[in-house]
């Protein structure tokens, strides 16, 4: 029997109440299919940085080296500035373990209401192929003058040769693989002097190896519009960090909610841990309250499953979850319309699992 060890953060809010539904699945799903799965808990999180001023121990990154996959809830949360939480946990694991695709499923859900009126709702199903370890998010620059009223403030982007070719290469191959006919490209080289036509001559370059798929790029801004007004002609996406961001929250707001989103933050070299996390945050609106929608964290542990070579879990899991979603008295959380808790929502989930 495969058994696979996996290393758990809950990290904080809602984090804290997703995570632990979405193992609930894994164990139900592991023991239908037959393989193990062996968890190392680890509790950091603002919490932790409150009492001991780290979010995660100074060996965190080594102890999670040898995990098969680490799966991740949501880090961040008020009293901590979000520029501390983020980088000191979420960040260095992207870097540290070179998760430089960040692969983000856009999809209409069977039993999701779409808010838009006129698209062809059956299309919606695309990716996005966020680059994950450089572009916008960056600490090169700094503040000068600080206090005075010539303050001011300087952010670089970096955009390595290396690390866009990788991304957009990514891009191609997972299309050809993925039998997807197009790739969009997210650019903005009218505004971003340097960075974006940089992108866009490594974007061309690599389409010309890719004569079978259609190379197309739009601005960021009407590609933004597009989502919304034809979100079905889309089959991969590529975009730097902060495009990339920005497009996979839009992308499943175009599906109806954010919070059944999924994402995989993939060093597909398997040199390194993948990590497996909702594309949400931690909600502090809703923390607390036992509310939460699940689906974005049970759809990333399929996610984490079909990358550890179980693809057939996966499916169960992604079926599940539509049944549980289509069942004539579908109990779903507020999100969703509905007023049942997580772990209701869960059970639901858990029975569909055949
Ligand atoms: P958010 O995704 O946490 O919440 C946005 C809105 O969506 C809120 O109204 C929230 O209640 C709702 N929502 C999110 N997930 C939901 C779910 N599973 N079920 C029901 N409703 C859900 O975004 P935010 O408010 O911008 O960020 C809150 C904190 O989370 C910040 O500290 C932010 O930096 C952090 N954050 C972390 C991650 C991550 O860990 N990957 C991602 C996004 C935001
Ligand atoms: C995400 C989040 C993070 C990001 C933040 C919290 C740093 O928004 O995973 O989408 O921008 O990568
Ligand atoms: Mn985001």
């Amino acid at each position: 029997m495969n058994t696979y060890h996996i290393s758990v953060i809950p990290g904080d809010g809602i984090g804290k109440e997703v995570v632990p539904a979405g193992l609930r699945v894994l164990d139900a799903v592991s023991a239908i299919h037959g393989f193990g799965l062996h968890y190392r808990h680890y509790d950091w999180s603002c919490e932790l940085y409150k009492s001991t001023g780290k979010m995660m121990p100074d060996d965190g990154i080594e102890r999670l080296g040898d995990s098969d996959a680490i799966f991740l809830g949501a880090v961040g949360f008020p009293g901590v500035p979000d520029h501390i939480s983020l980088w000191n946990l979420l960040i260095p694991i992207r870097r540290e373990f070179d998760q430089y695709v960040n692969l983000r499923p856009v999809r209409l859900l069977a039993g999701v209401p779409c808010p838009l009126v006129n698209a062809d709702k059956k299309k919606i199903d695309f990716w996005i192929v966020r680059e994950n370890t450089e572009g916008e998010y960056s600490q090169v620059g700094g503040r000068m003058f600080e206090g005075t009223d010539r303050e001011f403030v300087v952010q670089q982007s970096v955009f390595t040769r290396h690390g866009t070719d990788r991304i957009i290469k990514f891009a191609f191959e997972f299309a050809k693989q993925q039998k997807r006919l197009r790739v969009t490209s997210a650019t903005k080289s009218n505004g971003i002097y340097h960075a974006m036509p940089y992108w866009d001559e490594r974007f061309a370059a690599m389409a010309k190896g890719y004569p079978d798929i259609i190379a197309d790029q739009y601005h960021i801004d009407i590609l933004s519009a597009r989502f919304v007004l034809s979100p079905e002609r889309f089959d991969v996406v590529v975009g730097s960090n902060l495009f990339g961001d920005i497009l996979s929250d839009l992308g499943p707001g175009v599906t109806g909610t954010i919070a059944v989103a999924p994402s995989a933050n993939i060093n597909p070299e398997r040199r390194h841990p993948s990590m497996f996390e909702p594309v949400h945050g931690s909600a502090p609106d809703i923390a607390g309250k036992a509310i939460a929608n699940p689906i974005g964290q049970i759809w990333s542990a399929a996610m984490m499953l079909e990358h550890l070579g179980e693809q057939q879990a996966a499916s169960t899991i992604i079926h599940a979850i539509e049944r549980a979603l289509c069942a004539p008295d579908r109990r779903v959380t507020p999100d969703l319309g509905g007023n049942c808790s997580t772990d209701e929502l869960t059970d639901s989930i858990i029975g569909n699992l055949k």
